[in-house]
């Protein structure tokens, strides 16, 4: 059998990732992969997730199994941190998922099952492991345009493009941080795009994988609930790995947002019918953590203080590189890099010319030009930024 198998391309992501570890030069720097890194180019686990840990290792009894969905508990409080005012088993419903993809995975089987000619459309550009996601499932994929290098957002354009959708589509939305360009639209753009998708007859799937990143925990979770407050029905796909920093421990919630009596509940049979095809279970730890943060006052205070200082040095690394590069380069425009939000933003380079970056100076961004500004050290943005500019 094995002698069929055709060699499959790697994610670009995690080639990138592995090209930047086998690489033994001292001068080498990592914007690849979306993860946080400190002035000291580590990425440390938050102070309260080690005193959460702490009190797991002491109190926690047996390993037994939770069940299907997870913690019950777990969804519960990461969906109305999200979500607040709503009611589990009224207005949403949902499961632990395996990390932000695992729920991306798991809602867009459900979606397919209930509706087979559902196409799915994706912001281009998008994380590269949404189209890997629904290709997998056999998917239909679609695209509609985002904006790259500048931080204006078009949604008539937008919502012109999806004219084409047809009711019962899917449309992937970002909810904050968009994952390569970190170009987002305001609360009102985001409104006037969640009105187009209901008017529509579409189905809003959202990706929040960065809450708590762009402008504070409550401001990034209200994008969502905006979504929520306009869309009847709403996929959402949460990520504590980046937020929580346990990325290892691959901990995320697929929730159906809806109403219970317009077939929430048979929905989410059909959610767990699918997990438990897919893993059986999922991990407890990661959750089990983000519950311990999420019950207690003191460590929810704890981590969300953590996280404004994360999110305060990403934004610093933006305004840095920004200037940085506008020093290296006068002749281009990067204001849209400190206007953006997250991790990411896009430089404009061929695949050719970030290979060169890489192969020749040592600077890792992914191919399609996303350099993870999470991971810049200030005291060498000047460097990092002359070697960036020289392979435009
Ligand atoms: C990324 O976009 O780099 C992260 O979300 C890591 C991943 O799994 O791709």
């Amino acid at each position: 059998m094995f002698e069929n198998a055709a060699a499959q391309p790697i994610d670009q992501i995690i080639a990138i990732s592995r090209a930047y570890a086998a690489d033994k030069r001292y001068d080498k720097v990592d914007l690849g992969i979306g993860v946080y890194k400190d002035s000291g180019g580590e990425t440390p686990i938050m102070r309260a997730v080690k005193r959460a840990e702490e009190r797991l290792v002491a109190e926690q009894r047996t390993k037994t199994y939770v069940g299907v969905g997870g913690d019950p508990r777990f969804v519960e409080l990461m969906a109305q941190a999200v979500l607040p005012g709503r009611q589990m088993g009224q207005d949403f419903a949902g499961v632990q998922a395996v990390g932000g993809s695992g729920a991306v995975r798991l809602l867009a089987e459900t979606a397919l099952r209930l509706n087979p000619d559902a196409r799915f459309w994706l912001p281009d550009p998008t994380w590269p492991n949404h189209g890997a996601i629904l290709g997998a499932i056999g998917a239909g994929i679609e695209r509609y345009p985002w904006p790259r290098f500048t931080a204006a957002i078009d949604i008539d354009a937008i919502l012109a493009s999806l004219d084409a959708a047809s009711p019962g589509d899917c449309v992937i939305v970002h909810a904050g941080c968009h994952n390569p360009s970190g170009i987002d639209p305001d609360l009102a753009g985001l409104r006037a795009l969640a009105e187009g998708l209901v008017a529509r007859g579409l189905m809003p799937f959202v990706d929040a994988a960065y809450i708590g990143f762009g402008k504070g925990w409550e401001e990034d979770a209200a994008r969502v609930a905006a979504i929520a407050d306009i869309a009847p029905e709403m996929l959402l796909a949460l990520s504590c790995s980046k937020n929580f920093s346990i990325y290892r421990e691959r901990t995320g919630v697929a929730l159906l947002v809806g109403r219970a009596g317009k077939g929430l509940n048979a929905t989410m049979s059909l959610l767990l019918a699918i997990a438990r095809a897919s893993y059986s279970m999922p991990p407890d730890h990661g959750a089990n953590v983000v519950r311990t943060i999420l019950e207690d006052e003191a460590l929810r205070r704890e981590w969300l203080d953590e996280l404004a200082d994360t999110r305060d040095r990403i934004n610093r690394n933006r305004a840095g590189l920004a200037l940085a590069l506008a020093r290296a380069r006068q002749d281009i425009d990067w204001t849209y890099i400190d206007k953006g939000y997250g991790m990411f933003a896009l430089l404009d380079v061929t695949e050719e010319s970030a290979r060169r970056l890489r192969e020749e100076v040592g600077v890792y961004i992914i191919p399609d030009g996303r350099m993870n500004v999470a991971a810049i050290n200030l005291d060498h943005v000047d460097e990092i930024a002359a070697r960036l500019v020289a392979a435009l």
